[in-house]
């Protein structure tokens, strides 16, 4: 089958595609027929080989060559002890290796959303499982509550802005000029443009801050919180080459020690539930994706480009099949 590797650390030329052994289908493995796919700053920071990316994946050249996380496809075959799925299912969810084909999936695949192409489908795993998992397990959110999404027209954003006015909040939203539309279109109640106004300056409180751009500094961003608020830290600008996003977390977090705000930093985990609370979400129009660009799988380097400008809107997709 053919797939997407790296086998040194790099820019996004370092990805080429090869042709890989076909995964066999595990006793308790689903193997999916790959339809589509989409980029995540995770894999920018896995090929690029941050420092702390090399001591779990190898030093000098990576040890597990292969890339991408969110798959959407078609159901090939499944283990003896799976129940949940048949052959020809419709899928959606992640797993290592999803630049690719095949991939044999044990615990992160779901029916897709009946309502989405493919494409859109691919689009919905990690950012909407973040955007879920950050309001809902880390910040606590609440109906009523005043929440700030700081870097709302990205992956992550574009799905927190409509999880949280589904969860019945106050939405605010910061973006770019380029952006302001589509931000207040997906359902944010207010939208301030970073590059016209500053939203630490402008004396509103607010419950909930999902931290997504990583802008500014802890004394900025207490400006805005109240005194028992839930700051959650989801990424961050792109750093150095040591810690990369990282440092930017270790500063915040060294920053607010001993604030009466609850300040939390987590990486989101794929499991079964939230992929179907999203589909549930999404087949009852409470959100919908919004996809920026779509690549054919053969032009990876491009769509890798294009994430690693730090300004794409909504999810970039590959098209597998
Ligand atoms: N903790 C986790 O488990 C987890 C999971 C997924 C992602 N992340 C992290 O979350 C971050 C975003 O991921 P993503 O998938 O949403 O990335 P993305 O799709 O590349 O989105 C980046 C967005 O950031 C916005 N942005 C850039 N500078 C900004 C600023 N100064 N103020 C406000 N917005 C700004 C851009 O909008 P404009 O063009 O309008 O500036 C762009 O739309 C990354 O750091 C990623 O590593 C963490």
């Amino acid at each position: 089958m053919k797939a997407a590797v790296f086998r040194s650390y790099g820019s996004p030329t370092v990805l080429k595609m090869e042709d890989l052994e076909k995964p066999m289908v595990t006793e308790d493995g689903v193997l999916v027929r790959v339809h589509a796919s989409s980029v995540n700053p995770a894999e920018w920071y896995a090929m690029t080989g941050l420092l702390v990316a090399r001591t779990q994946n190898g030093l000098f050249k990576p040890k597990d060559s292969r890339i991408g996380a969110d798959f959407s496809g078609v159901v090939e075959a499944v283990g003896s002890k799976v129940t949940h799925l048949k052959p020809g299912d419709e899928v959606y969810g992640g797993r290592s290796g999803a630049f690719a084909e095949y991939v044999n999936v044990r615990n992160a695949v779901v029916r897709k959303p009946a309502n989405l192409t493919f494409e859109e489908a691919a689009s919905v795993p990690t950012a909407a499982i973040t955007a879920l998992q950050g309001l809902r397990d880390h910040g606590k959110i609440k109906p009523g509550d005043k929440v700030l999404i700081n870097g709302a027209a990205g992956g992550v954003g574009t799905f927190a802005i409509q999880i949280a006015k589904a969860l019945g909040a106050e939405v605010t939203g910061v973006c770019s000029t380029k952006n302001v539309d589509m931000v207040r279109s997906l359902g944010a109640d207010h939208v301030m443009d970073y590059t016209k106004e500053d939203f630490t300056q402008i004396g509103k409180r607010y419950d909930l801050l999902l931290d997504i751009a990583g802008s500014r500094s802890w004394k900025e961003y207490k400006r805005v919180l109240t005194p028992e608020a839930n700051f959650v830290i989801v990424g961050a600008p792109k750093g150095n080459k040591v810690l990369g996003p990282l440092a930017n977390v270790i500063k915040l977090k060294l920053a607010s020690m001993g604030a009466s705000q609850k300040i939390s930093f987590f990486i989101a985990q794929f499991n079964r539930e939230d992929l179907a609370i999203l589909r549930e979400m999404i087949e009852s129009g409470k959100i919908k994706p919004v996809v920026e660009k779509v690549y054919p799988l053969a032009h990876l380097v491009d769509a890798m480009n294009h994430l690693g400008t730090g300004h794409a809107w909504g999810k970039i997709v590959l098209k597998v099949k």
